[in-house]
Protein backbone atom coordinates (compact mmCIF):
# COMPACT_ATOMS: atom_id res chain seq x y z
CA UNK A 1 0.00 0.00 0.00
CA UNK A 2 1.38 3.48 -0.88
CA UNK A 3 0.55 6.87 0.86
CA UNK A 4 1.17 9.98 -0.21
CA UNK A 5 0.71 12.45 2.69
CA UNK A 6 0.97 16.36 3.09
CA UNK A 7 1.69 18.63 5.94
CA UNK A 8 1.13 22.65 5.47
CA UNK A 9 -0.01 23.37 9.20
CA UNK A 10 2.63 25.84 9.59
CA UNK A 11 5.79 27.42 8.04
CA UNK A 12 7.18 24.16 6.42
CA UNK A 13 4.98 22.85 2.80
CA UNK A 14 5.98 18.92 3.18
CA UNK A 15 5.31 15.34 1.00
CA UNK A 16 6.05 11.96 1.82
CA UNK A 17 5.72 8.74 0.01
CA UNK A 18 5.33 5.78 2.27
CA UNK A 19 5.02 2.09 1.82
CA UNK A 20 3.67 -0.53 3.99
CA UNK A 21 5.87 -3.26 5.10
CA UNK A 22 3.26 -5.43 4.14
CA UNK A 23 3.21 -4.92 0.64
CA UNK A 24 6.87 -5.26 1.02
CA UNK A 25 6.30 -8.85 1.59
CA UNK A 26 4.33 -9.37 -1.40
CA UNK A 27 1.08 -9.26 -0.05
CA UNK A 28 -1.55 -6.24 -0.26
CA UNK A 29 -3.00 -5.60 3.24
CA UNK A 30 -6.95 -7.59 3.01
CA UNK A 31 -8.12 -5.06 5.84
CA UNK A 32 -11.12 -3.65 4.07
CA UNK A 33 -13.89 -6.10 5.17
CA UNK A 34 -12.34 -6.98 8.56
CA UNK A 35 -14.18 -5.88 11.63
CA UNK A 36 -12.07 -2.62 12.74
CA UNK A 37 -11.30 -4.97 16.48
CA UNK A 38 -9.50 -7.47 14.32
CA UNK A 39 -7.56 -5.41 12.54
CA UNK A 40 -3.83 -5.83 13.13
CA UNK A 41 -1.30 -2.94 13.94
CA UNK A 42 0.64 -2.67 11.23
CA UNK A 43 3.65 -5.68 12.69
CA UNK A 44 6.63 -3.13 11.04
CA UNK A 45 7.08 0.44 10.40
CA UNK A 46 6.49 1.74 6.63
CA UNK A 47 9.43 2.52 4.62
CA UNK A 48 9.58 6.39 3.94
CA UNK A 49 10.38 6.54 0.14
CA UNK A 50 10.39 10.52 0.39
CA UNK A 51 9.98 12.94 2.64
CA UNK A 52 10.42 16.88 1.28
CA UNK A 53 10.14 19.23 2.99
CA UNK A 54 10.78 23.23 2.32
CA UNK A 55 10.67 25.59 5.08
CA UNK A 56 9.82 29.19 4.85
CA UNK A 57 12.23 30.57 7.34
CA UNK A 58 13.30 33.20 5.21
CA UNK A 59 10.14 34.57 3.67
CA UNK A 60 9.64 34.93 8.04
CA UNK A 61 13.13 35.77 9.12
CA UNK A 62 12.62 39.59 8.95
CA UNK A 63 9.74 39.80 11.03
CA UNK A 64 11.15 37.12 13.66
CA UNK A 65 8.50 34.87 13.73
CA UNK A 66 5.73 33.36 11.43
CA UNK A 67 3.24 35.99 9.51
CA UNK A 68 0.43 33.42 8.93
CA UNK A 69 -1.05 35.39 5.50
CA UNK A 70 2.65 34.92 4.30
CA UNK A 71 2.71 31.60 5.19
CA UNK A 72 -0.52 30.33 3.32
CA UNK A 73 0.61 32.12 -0.25
CA UNK A 74 3.51 30.81 0.23
CA UNK A 75 2.19 27.04 0.91
CA UNK A 76 0.01 28.14 -2.30
CA UNK A 77 3.21 28.85 -4.37
CA UNK A 78 4.90 25.75 -3.91
CA UNK A 79 2.52 22.70 -2.66
CA UNK A 80 2.20 21.45 -6.23
CA UNK A 81 6.15 21.18 -6.92
CA UNK A 82 6.90 19.86 -2.88
CA UNK A 83 3.96 16.88 -3.75
CA UNK A 84 5.78 16.18 -7.41
CA UNK A 85 8.72 16.33 -5.90
CA UNK A 86 7.47 13.70 -3.01
CA UNK A 87 6.28 11.42 -6.21
CA UNK A 88 9.27 11.86 -8.06
CA UNK A 89 11.95 11.30 -5.28
CA UNK A 90 10.42 8.39 -4.67
CA UNK A 91 9.68 6.44 -8.25
CA UNK A 92 6.06 6.89 -7.56
CA UNK A 93 3.35 7.42 -10.00
CA UNK A 94 0.05 9.76 -9.13
CA UNK A 95 -1.95 6.71 -10.15
CA UNK A 96 -0.18 4.30 -7.93
CA UNK A 97 -0.95 5.69 -4.77
CA UNK A 98 -3.94 4.00 -2.56
CA UNK A 99 -4.24 6.33 0.23
CA UNK A 100 -3.55 10.41 0.77
CA UNK A 101 -2.94 11.65 4.42
CA UNK A 102 -3.36 15.24 5.46
CA UNK A 103 -2.72 17.37 8.59
CA UNK A 104 -6.17 18.53 10.09
CA UNK A 105 -5.05 20.59 12.93
CA UNK A 106 -3.73 22.29 14.90
CA UNK A 107 -1.83 25.08 13.20
CA UNK A 108 -2.66 28.08 11.13
CA UNK A 109 -5.95 27.81 9.19
CA UNK A 110 -4.70 29.37 6.05
CA UNK A 111 -2.16 27.17 5.67
CA UNK A 112 -3.92 23.89 6.97
CA UNK A 113 -6.55 24.66 4.21
CA UNK A 114 -4.14 24.77 1.59
CA UNK A 115 -3.21 20.92 2.14
CA UNK A 116 -6.33 19.96 3.01
CA UNK A 117 -8.05 21.07 0.04
CA UNK A 118 -4.87 20.11 -2.16
CA UNK A 119 -5.03 16.41 -0.89
CA UNK A 120 -8.88 16.48 -1.14
CA UNK A 121 -8.47 17.31 -4.43
CA UNK A 122 -6.27 14.56 -5.53
CA UNK A 123 -8.01 11.87 -3.06
CA UNK A 124 -11.53 12.82 -4.97
CA UNK A 125 -10.38 13.20 -8.23
CA UNK A 126 -8.39 9.50 -7.83
CA UNK A 127 -11.47 8.11 -6.00
CA UNK A 128 -9.09 7.19 -3.35
CA UNK A 129 -9.30 7.25 0.85
CA UNK A 130 -8.24 10.12 2.64
CA UNK A 131 -7.23 10.42 5.98
CA UNK A 132 -7.13 13.30 8.33
CA UNK A 133 -4.52 13.73 10.75
CA UNK A 134 -3.60 15.23 13.99
CA UNK A 135 -0.71 17.44 13.48
CA UNK A 136 0.61 16.63 17.30
CA UNK A 137 -0.34 13.03 17.28
CA UNK A 138 1.79 12.48 14.07
CA UNK A 139 4.75 14.64 15.62
CA UNK A 140 4.20 11.64 18.57
CA UNK A 141 3.58 9.05 15.94
CA UNK A 142 7.23 10.09 14.63
CA UNK A 143 8.97 8.21 16.95
CA UNK A 144 7.47 4.96 16.02
CA UNK A 145 8.69 5.33 12.44
CA UNK A 146 12.41 4.53 13.43
CA UNK A 147 11.18 2.54 16.21
CA UNK A 148 7.86 0.19 16.03
CA UNK A 149 8.57 -1.93 18.56
CA UNK A 150 8.55 1.19 21.47
CA UNK A 151 6.72 -0.46 24.47
CA UNK A 152 3.50 0.86 25.71
CA UNK A 153 2.76 2.85 28.31
CA UNK A 154 4.52 5.12 26.72
CA UNK A 155 5.01 8.37 28.02
CA UNK A 156 5.14 11.06 25.03
CA UNK A 157 7.23 15.04 25.75
CA UNK A 158 6.61 16.56 22.58
CA UNK A 159 8.35 20.09 22.39
CA UNK A 160 7.69 22.46 19.07
CA UNK A 161 7.22 25.98 18.12
CA UNK A 162 3.29 26.31 18.50
CA UNK A 163 3.06 23.10 21.73
CA UNK A 164 4.73 21.97 24.34
CA UNK A 165 2.61 19.14 26.50
CA UNK A 166 3.14 15.45 27.83
CA UNK A 167 0.85 12.78 26.46
CA UNK A 168 0.18 8.87 27.99
CA UNK A 169 -0.17 6.13 24.88
CA UNK A 170 -1.32 3.22 26.79
CA UNK A 171 -1.73 1.68 23.25
CA UNK A 172 -1.36 3.25 19.74
CA UNK A 173 -3.74 5.57 18.70
CA UNK A 174 -4.39 6.44 22.13
CA UNK A 175 -3.19 9.96 23.41
CA UNK A 176 -4.21 11.21 26.61
CA UNK A 177 -2.44 14.81 27.74
CA UNK A 178 -1.22 14.82 30.90
CA UNK A 179 -0.13 18.71 31.21
CA UNK A 180 0.77 21.19 28.42
CA UNK A 181 1.75 24.80 28.72
CA UNK A 182 -0.62 27.70 30.03
CA UNK A 183 1.56 30.30 27.96
CA UNK A 184 4.43 30.27 25.50
CA UNK A 185 5.23 26.91 24.17
CA UNK A 186 9.02 26.10 24.65
CA UNK A 187 10.18 26.41 21.28
CA UNK A 188 7.69 29.98 21.32
CA UNK A 189 9.99 30.99 24.46
CA UNK A 190 13.79 30.30 22.48
CA UNK A 191 12.55 31.81 19.19
CA UNK A 192 11.08 35.37 21.34
CA UNK A 193 14.63 35.71 22.95
CA UNK A 194 16.08 35.03 19.92
CA UNK A 195 14.17 37.87 18.33
CA UNK A 196 14.59 40.00 20.69
CA UNK A 197 18.03 39.87 20.84
CA UNK A 198 18.11 40.27 16.94
CA UNK A 199 19.41 36.59 16.19
CA UNK A 200 17.37 35.68 13.81
CA UNK A 201 14.54 32.90 13.22
CA UNK A 202 13.80 30.57 13.94
CA UNK A 203 15.22 31.14 17.01
CA UNK A 204 15.99 27.59 18.67
CA UNK A 205 18.94 26.55 15.89
CA UNK A 206 20.44 30.03 16.33
CA UNK A 207 20.86 29.79 20.23
CA UNK A 208 21.78 26.42 19.97
CA UNK A 209 24.62 27.57 17.52
CA UNK A 210 25.74 30.64 19.45
CA UNK A 211 25.68 29.12 22.90
CA UNK A 212 27.37 26.27 22.15
CA UNK A 213 31.09 26.32 24.73
CA UNK A 214 29.37 28.63 26.53
CA UNK A 215 28.50 27.90 30.40
CA UNK A 216 25.19 26.92 31.53
CA UNK A 217 25.50 28.11 34.90
CA UNK A 218 26.76 31.60 34.42
CA UNK A 219 23.48 32.86 34.74
CA UNK A 220 21.17 32.27 37.87
CA UNK A 221 17.90 31.05 36.10
CA UNK A 222 15.62 28.66 38.52
CA UNK A 223 12.83 26.37 37.20
CA UNK A 224 9.75 27.49 37.09
CA UNK A 225 6.98 25.49 38.86
CA UNK A 226 3.46 25.43 38.79
CA UNK A 227 1.52 27.01 41.83
CA UNK A 228 -0.63 24.09 41.72
CA UNK A 229 2.19 21.19 41.17
CA UNK A 230 -0.29 20.38 37.85
CA UNK A 231 1.90 18.82 35.12
CA UNK A 232 1.17 21.88 33.12
CA UNK A 233 3.98 23.78 31.97
CA UNK A 234 4.75 27.92 32.01
CA UNK A 235 7.28 29.75 30.10
CA UNK A 236 6.20 32.81 30.12
CA UNK A 237 7.64 33.88 33.63
CA UNK A 238 11.12 32.06 32.39
CA UNK A 239 10.92 34.37 29.34
CA UNK A 240 10.84 37.31 31.02
CA UNK A 241 13.62 36.85 33.69
CA UNK A 242 15.78 36.37 30.53
CA UNK A 243 14.83 39.83 29.65
CA UNK A 244 15.63 41.26 33.00
CA UNK A 245 19.03 39.73 32.70
CA UNK A 246 19.28 40.73 29.38
CA UNK A 247 18.58 44.93 30.45
CA UNK A 248 20.16 44.68 33.64
CA UNK A 249 23.42 43.12 32.00
CA UNK A 250 23.35 45.20 28.89
CA UNK A 251 23.43 42.00 26.79
CA UNK A 252 23.38 42.66 22.82
CA UNK A 253 23.79 40.63 19.99
CA UNK A 254 27.87 40.82 19.80
CA UNK A 255 28.50 40.79 23.38
CA UNK A 256 31.02 38.11 24.90
CA UNK A 257 28.90 37.01 27.38
CA UNK A 258 26.52 35.68 24.95
CA UNK A 259 27.09 32.05 25.07
CA UNK A 260 26.96 32.03 28.58
CA UNK A 261 23.64 33.58 28.38
CA UNK A 262 21.95 31.95 25.53
CA UNK A 263 23.33 28.08 27.23
CA UNK A 264 21.97 29.19 30.65
CA UNK A 265 18.72 30.11 29.01
CA UNK A 266 18.67 26.89 26.92
CA UNK A 267 19.80 24.46 29.92
CA UNK A 268 16.54 26.17 31.98
CA UNK A 269 14.13 25.27 29.31
CA UNK A 270 16.00 21.92 29.13
CA UNK A 271 15.61 21.45 32.50
CA UNK A 272 12.07 22.84 32.90
CA UNK A 273 10.96 20.12 30.58
CA UNK A 274 12.34 17.11 31.77
CA UNK A 275 11.63 18.21 35.22
CA UNK A 276 7.90 17.51 34.25
CA UNK A 277 8.29 14.55 32.36
CA UNK A 278 10.09 13.46 35.75
CA UNK A 279 6.78 13.80 37.62
CA UNK A 280 4.58 12.51 34.94
CA UNK A 281 7.01 9.29 35.04
CA UNK A 282 6.40 9.09 38.75
CA UNK A 283 2.81 9.38 38.22
CA UNK A 284 1.78 7.01 35.21
CA UNK A 285 4.92 4.38 35.35
CA UNK A 286 5.39 4.28 31.75
CA UNK A 287 7.29 1.17 30.16
CA UNK A 288 9.31 4.30 28.02
CA UNK A 289 9.87 7.74 27.03
CA UNK A 290 9.47 8.82 23.53
CA UNK A 291 10.14 13.16 22.70
CA UNK A 292 9.15 14.81 19.94
CA UNK A 293 8.56 18.13 17.96
CA UNK A 294 10.89 20.86 16.81
CA UNK A 295 12.67 21.63 19.85
CA UNK A 296 13.35 17.82 20.21
CA UNK A 297 16.54 18.31 17.89
CA UNK A 298 18.29 20.32 20.61
CA UNK A 299 21.77 18.92 21.58
CA UNK A 300 21.16 19.71 25.05
CA UNK A 301 17.83 19.11 25.45
CA UNK A 302 18.30 15.04 24.16
CA UNK A 303 21.22 14.89 26.63
CA UNK A 304 18.97 15.68 29.70
CA UNK A 305 16.16 13.66 28.62
CA UNK A 306 18.66 10.71 28.17
CA UNK A 307 20.37 11.30 31.57
CA UNK A 308 16.89 10.93 33.13
CA UNK A 309 15.81 8.22 30.85
CA UNK A 310 19.26 6.31 32.46
CA UNK A 311 18.53 7.63 35.90
CA UNK A 312 14.86 6.14 35.68
CA UNK A 313 16.07 2.99 33.82
CA UNK A 314 13.64 3.37 31.05
CA UNK A 315 14.13 2.58 26.94
CA UNK A 316 14.18 6.31 25.55
CA UNK A 317 13.55 6.98 21.69
CA UNK A 318 13.82 10.52 20.15
CA UNK A 319 13.40 10.88 15.91
CA UNK A 320 16.33 11.54 13.86
CA UNK A 321 16.28 15.21 13.49
CA UNK A 322 14.54 15.17 9.65
CA UNK A 323 11.53 13.98 11.58
CA UNK A 324 11.67 15.91 14.82
CA UNK A 325 10.45 19.61 12.42
CA UNK A 326 7.39 19.45 10.95
CA UNK A 327 7.37 16.63 7.81
CA UNK A 328 4.90 14.53 6.28
CA UNK A 329 6.26 10.80 6.44
CA UNK A 330 5.09 11.64 10.27
CA UNK A 331 1.77 12.47 8.40
CA UNK A 332 1.60 9.76 6.50
CA UNK A 333 2.83 6.86 9.16
CA UNK A 334 -0.04 7.80 11.34
CA UNK A 335 -2.47 8.10 8.77
CA UNK A 336 -1.75 4.33 7.64
CA UNK A 337 -2.31 3.04 11.26
CA UNK A 338 -5.47 4.48 11.82
CA UNK A 339 -6.28 3.30 7.98
CA UNK A 340 -5.34 -0.40 9.51
CA UNK A 341 -7.70 0.42 12.17
CA UNK A 342 -10.65 1.64 10.69
CA UNK A 343 -10.24 1.24 6.98
CA UNK A 344 -13.43 3.23 5.43
CA UNK A 345 -12.27 3.03 1.41
CA UNK A 346 -14.50 6.24 0.97
CA UNK A 347 -12.80 9.43 0.40
CA UNK A 348 -13.75 12.06 3.60
CA UNK A 349 -14.28 15.39 1.46
CA UNK A 350 -16.04 16.59 4.93
CA UNK A 351 -12.69 16.96 6.98
CA UNK A 352 -12.52 20.29 7.96
CA UNK A 353 -9.75 22.43 9.29
CA UNK A 354 -9.21 22.80 13.19
CA UNK A 355 -6.80 25.87 14.36
CA UNK A 356 -6.22 24.58 18.22
CA UNK A 357 -5.96 21.25 19.72
O1 LIG B 1 7.68 21.05 15.38
P1 LIG B 1 8.11 22.27 14.66
O2 LIG B 1 8.85 22.11 13.36
O3 LIG B 1 6.88 23.19 14.34
C1 LIG B 1 5.76 23.30 15.17
O4 LIG B 1 4.90 22.40 15.11
O5 LIG B 1 5.75 24.30 15.93
O6 LIG B 1 8.98 23.13 15.71
C2 LIG B 1 9.53 24.38 15.39
C3 LIG B 1 10.26 24.87 16.62
C4 LIG B 1 10.74 26.32 16.52
O7 LIG B 1 10.35 27.02 17.69
C5 LIG B 1 12.26 26.18 16.48
O8 LIG B 1 12.94 27.28 17.07
C6 LIG B 1 12.48 24.91 17.25
O9 LIG B 1 11.42 24.07 16.86
N1 LIG B 1 13.76 24.27 16.95
C7 LIG B 1 14.76 24.12 17.84
C8 LIG B 1 15.83 23.52 17.15
N2 LIG B 1 15.44 23.28 15.87
C9 LIG B 1 14.16 23.74 15.76
N3 LIG B 1 14.85 24.49 19.13
C10 LIG B 1 16.01 24.24 19.77
N4 LIG B 1 17.08 23.67 19.18
C11 LIG B 1 17.03 23.30 17.88
N5 LIG B 1 18.11 22.73 17.31
ZN1 LIG C 1 4.95 20.68 14.49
Amino acid sequence: MLVLAIETSCDETSAAVLRTAAQERGHAPEVLFVPPALVPEPAAAPDVLSNIVLSQDEVHAPYGGVVPELASRQHIKTIAVIVSEGLSRAGVALEKIDLYAVTQGPGLIGSLLIGLSFAKGLAYYHKKPLVGVDHLEAHLEACFLENPGIEYPVLGLLVSGGHTALYLMEEPLSYKLLGRTRDDAAGEALDKIAKFLGLGYPGGPVIEKLGRGGDPKAFPFAVPRTKDRSLDFSFSGLKTAALKHIREHGIVKDDARLPDFLASFEEVVARTLVDNLRRAADAVQPRSLVLCGGVARNTRLRARFQDFARDAGLPAYIPSPKLCTDNAAMVGALALKKFARRPDPATDLDLDAYARA
